[in-house]
């Protein structure tokens, strides 16, 4: 029998003021309502999005729909890896590996590196981190059909989830952080190298990160994998004003408004926008705001960066990791990396 997976409440994922507490990770002080994240995001200059936004059930599953589209390799490139590599990941894992997952997903790919987890002498623990708890709910189904795993969710930021899963930590137990997909991508550089850093203090030496980075490749590689021929990478972001609509009681008109993935090489980042087609007002009661849009105005909803190998290395490096393996796939550009506490 699997424990009852504990939740914890959930917090906002950006913007929130941050503070050191006593293990030194930085929580949000002043936590926000969903309406009132989303008012403050599409106040800025740009106007934005808070990408976690993208995951509500609906959104869950187009991104589930995108990671099977013939243009976006990252999942399948990654799956394999971790197929192909999981028995030696395991064992540089430790004995006794607690594993925790941040962001989760729909759970696949965790089931893949822990399918043939052998009868160890007490169950693994598996703790799944995420804000949204319709992904955890999908992730935890899927990992408890398999046997030999204690699974719990945490409800919460990256970094709060992670502390709450080090405070329970037993004697004995190596941690293995999963960080998987281009997860990392979505961080701007600060925001990823803090994050790493928030990982690292954490953990002691000889836990592990396994962590997945999308790589530069041709933009035309890129332009179809996150603005494909069927039309599912644009309605994945464009639920986003359908959720608003939904959620706040806004009047976003979806004929007018259009996804725009743009490839911006100097930040090697591909940028995701909605881009309003025509001068227009919009009501979005529920965060208290009336909105005039100019024709070609954009709401920014994500940014997922790419990088080369050894800019990646460099950036383990710098938050205290030291590469213990990797793996690539060249045809999806896409690198898997074990790294170890230094
Ligand atoms: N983490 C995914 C990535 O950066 C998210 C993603 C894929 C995405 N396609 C998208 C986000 C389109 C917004 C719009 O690869």
């Amino acid at each position: 029998m699997s424990p009852a997976p504990i939740r914890l409440v959930a917090a906002p994922s950006t913007g929130a003021q941050q503070a050191p507490t006593s293990t030194g990770l930085r929580v949000p002080t002043a936590p926000r309502s969903f309406a009132e994240e989303v008012g403050a995001s599409l106040r800025e200059r740009p106007r934005r999005l808070p990408a976690h936004a993208l995951y509500d059930a609906l959104g869950s599953s187009l991104f589930d729909a995108i990671c099977h589209l013939p243009w976006y390799p990252i999942t399948r490139a990654e799956t394999a890896l971790l197929r192909q590599h999981g028995r030696s990941i395991l064992e540089a894992a430790g004995r006794h590996p607690r594993v925790v997952e941040l962001g989760p997903g729909n759970g696949e790919k965790l089931a893949t590196l822990l399918h043939d987890v052998e009868a160890r002498e007490r169950p693994v623990d598996v703790h799944l981190v995420d804000v949204s708890a319709t992904a955890l709910d999908v992730a935890s189904a899927r990992l408890r059909r398999l046997p030999g795993l204690a699974i719990r969710t945490h409800v919460a930021r990256y970094e709060v989830g992670l502390r709450d899963v080090v405070a329970t930590r037993q004697p004995g137990e190596t941690l293995l952080v999963a960080f998987l997909g281009s997860n990392i991508g979505n961080f701007d550089p600060p925001e990823a190298a803090a994050l790493l850093a928030d990982i690292r203090r954490v953990m002691q030496r000889g836990d592990t990160l396994l962590i997945g980075a999308d790589l530069v490749k041709p933009t035309a590689q890129l332009q179809l994998a996150y603005d494909d021929p069927l039309g599912v990478t644009a309605a994945f972001n464009s639920n986003l004003l359908v959720r608003l609509n939904r959620e706040l009681g806004g009047d976003f008109d979806l004929e007018r408004f259009a996804h725009d993935a743009r490839w911006n090489p100097a930040a090697q980042r591909m940028e995701m926008h909605l881009v309003s087609l025509a001068l227009q007002r919009v009501h979005l009661p529920g965060a208290g705001l009336t909105i005039d849009f100019q024709a070609g105005e954009t709401i920014w909803t994500e940014s997922s960066y790419k990088y080369e190998p050894a800019q990646f290395v460099e950036t383990l490096w710098n938050a205290g990791f030291v590469p213990a393996g990797s793996w690539r796939d060249d045809e999806a550009g896409f690198l898997l990396t074990l790294a170890a506490a230094r």
